[in-house]
């Protein structure tokens, strides 16, 4: 049995991001890795509902550029943010230029992740592997949290994680 029968490539009629219900006109939308991949499609959603602020982040100014370049439409305004999600001081940083700025956050998408088969703990790197897995799947991404509702309290300010395997250690984290 095919549980599958079709793939869509695109956003189909229901969800798409044209939508007037999933307008995201006057919001601001920061994506963590949001210059390339599925990422990029997500910013790509984004600024076809409107947004008026998207914030990309990511290691590589050339991948920023390009998505910049290639997402770039009347009414949303985007910033690149070359951070590295992983480091404490960086994101610190991020989040310390951002309130300079003003620039309060509405939604949050958590979209890097390290994707990897899960280290083998009996294996070679043992421990260690799986450590720096969840350095970067849990504690980086409750770092993000912590600054995104440090912002304050605000109607419709939401955050989402991307990959299952954040969003499992956000769970076990956060406990629910
Ligand atoms: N690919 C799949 O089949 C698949 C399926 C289901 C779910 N997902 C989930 O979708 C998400 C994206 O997957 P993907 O395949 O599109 O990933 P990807 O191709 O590896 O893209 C990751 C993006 O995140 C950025 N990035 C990576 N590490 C970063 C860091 N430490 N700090 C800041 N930015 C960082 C990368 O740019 P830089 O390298 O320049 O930083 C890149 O733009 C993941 O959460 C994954 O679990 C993927």
């Amino acid at each position: 049995m095919d549980l599958t029968p079709t793939y869509h490539t695109t956003p189909y009629a229901a969800i798409s991001p044209s939508l007037r219900t999933l307008s995201q006109a006057n919001r601001t939308v920061l994506i963590t890795g949001g210059g390339s991949g599925i990422g990029l499609a997500i910013s790509s959603a984004f600024v076809a509902a409107g947004a008026a602020r998207l914030i990309i982040l990511g290691r590589r100014q050339s991948v920023l550029d390009a998505a910049e370049a290639s997402l770039a439409r009347p009414g949303t305004e985007i910033l690149l943010e070359q951070v590295d999600v992983g480091s404490v001081a960086g994101v610190a940083a991020l989040w310390a230029r951002l309130a300079e700025r003003k620039v309060d956050v509405d939604v949050m998408v958590l979209n890097a992740a390290i994707t990897s088969a899960v280290p083998d703990l009996v294996g070679e790197g043992g421990p260690e592997a799986v450590a720096a897995m969840y350095e970067f799947n849990v504690m980086a991404q409750l770092r993000m949290v912590q600054a995104f509702l440090r912002q304050g309290a605000k109607e419709g300010k939401v955050s989402f994680g991307v990959s299952g395997r954040v969003e499992a250690g956000l769970t076990v984290a956060g406990g629910g």
